[in-house]
């Protein structure tokens, strides 16, 4: 439904039709403002645009709500696995029995990569960070799958999103793999998703693995939690990547990158590294002290969202599956934990917080979680990269099918010089 908005612009007024969306903010359709009127809107950080229409995720920051394709993230988490997150997001409906047998089977059967791909690997210095051995490797996809890089074929785009969804975890085993010098594991098919994972990236030649069922059902609803969330930065990083028409591997590739930004996916590693510095409770006022310093850049990793301005709802299921991976490990007392747990009760009283409506989101919690899993602090982000992909290829491919699709070029407010004349070197002052 549609209404109309008027906006006086030099004593004109100037029609602009306003949309509604099913739940959430109406849009002002702004399309045709710079033809009406010669100027352009500003929004430095998009904290007031819609770049564009989806149905795939909903978010309520006020009310802190999450919702994928209209299901609300605490019951996908509680009662479904990854792939069938994967598949709603991807076609929209929750699949039935014979529907995600058959989603399951293509997934698994695609896990493998070309084995030339392990040429890359022996490329990178051995401590190179896995995050970018991802966004190499992955870009590089496009090198090796030729036959699904046509973008205006829909059996191709579904090839390319099945084969980056199912390699994903390989890569990223692999990543880990090589970065302590231990030898590739192969997927096993008869695992599911995240026990095929565990298995590539903890198993040795020496000994058998026996997948540990608690942590696998863990890590798989950290990936549900990971999977998708609205137009963040790297979501809108893939869109515009893919707005000019460039290969799926490409688009995930440049996801990957932006992902890795402390102030995205990469807060997870920051923010354990923050618990590790703070290191006891007893030196959390301090911290807390420099996170509201306007003259010290440290910020509380974890904590604040562009859009929840509540409580996470990944972080609350986030904090639950810590404590279930600790008591399964029998990990008693944390001292991460400790100072976590601690920093979040002092942090939520603290009036800086409450005024600004700062809350843990989804990284405050995870990489204790991942590090009691034995995961690296370096692969915290490889891992939410790796859950992410499903919500970057669906937003991705509902970009590509959207009849109004064009490439994405925005506009700016020039502050530089005006036109001025050449000065010969000789003149300059
Ligand atoms: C993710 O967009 C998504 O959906 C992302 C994500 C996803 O699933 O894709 O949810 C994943 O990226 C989660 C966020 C992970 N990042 C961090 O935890 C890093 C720490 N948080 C901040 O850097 C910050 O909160 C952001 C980047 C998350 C949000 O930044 P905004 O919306 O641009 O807010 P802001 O930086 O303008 O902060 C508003 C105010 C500022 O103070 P004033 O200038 O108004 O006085 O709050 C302060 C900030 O200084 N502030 C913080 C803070 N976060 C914001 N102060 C201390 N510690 C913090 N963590």
């Amino acid at each position: 439904m549609s209404s109309n908005s008027t906006l006086s612009v030099d004593n004109k007024a100037v029609e602009l039709a306003v949309k509604e969306g099913t739940i959430g903010p109406s849009v002002i359709d702004i399309s045709k403002l710079y033809g009406q009127t010669g100027m352009f809107t500003y929004d430095p950080g998009f904290t007031s645009t819609a770049a564009c229409e989806s149905k795939i995720t909903y978010i309520d920051g006020d009310k802190g709500i999450l919702l994928y394709r209209g299901y609300p993230i605490d019951q996908l988490a509680e009662h479904g696995d990854f792939l069938e997150t994967c598949y709603l997001l991807l076609y929209g409906e929750l699949p039935t029995a014979a529907q995600k047998a058959d989603f399951d089977y293509r997934v698994t059967r695609h896990t493998m990569v070309h084995d030339q791909m392990n040429r890359f690997f022996t490329g990178f210095r051995r401590d190179a960070h896995p995050m970018a051995i991802m966004v190499g490797c992955v870009g590089a996809l496009s090198a090796f799958y030729h036959d699904s890089t046509d973008i205006s074929d829909p059996h191709q785009r579904m090839i390319a999103s099945m084969r980056m969804i199912a390699k994903m975890p390989t890569l990223a085993a692999m990543a880990y793999k090589y970065s302590i010098g231990q030898p590739f594991v192969h997927p096993q098919n008869d695992l599911d998703y995240t026990s095929n994972f565990l298995r590539m990236c903890f198993a040795v030649p020496a000994e058998e693995y026996k997948v540990n069922p608690v942590l696998a059902r863990a890590l798989d609803r950290i990936f549900i939690l990971h999977a998708d969330h609205e137009q963040n930065a790297s979501t809108s990083t893939v869109r515009l990547a893919g707005s000019s028409g460039a290969n799926p591997f490409a688009c995930i590739a440049a996801g990957i990158a932006c992902l890795w930004g402390p102030a995205h996916g990469g807060a997870n590693e920051a923010a354990l590294k923050m618990l590790e510095e703070i290191g006891t409770p007893d030196r959390i006022p301090e911290y807390i002290a420099k996170a509201k310093d306007k003259n010290d850049p440290f910020r509380l990793m974890g904590f604040g969202h562009r859009v929840y301005k509540n409580y996470d709802p990944r972080a609350r299921i986030m904090q639950k599956t810590t404590h279930e991976v600790l008591n399964e490990l029998g990990i008693k007392d944390d001292p991460l934990l400790d100072v976590a747990v601690e920093l979040e009760q002092i942090a939520l009283k603290d009036e800086y917080f409450v005024e600004k409506k700062l809350y843990p989101n989804i990284d405050f919690y995870s990489g204790i979680t991942l590090k009691a899993m034995g995961f690296p602090t370096s692969m915290f982000t490889v891992l939410f990269a790796l859950a992410r992909t499903v919500g970057w290829i669906a937003q991705w491919s509902e970009m590509i099918e959207d009849p109004s699709q064009r490439i994405g070029r925005p506009r700016q407010l020039y502050t530089g010089a005006p036109l001025r004349p050449y000065i010969q070197e000789t003149l300059r002052a």
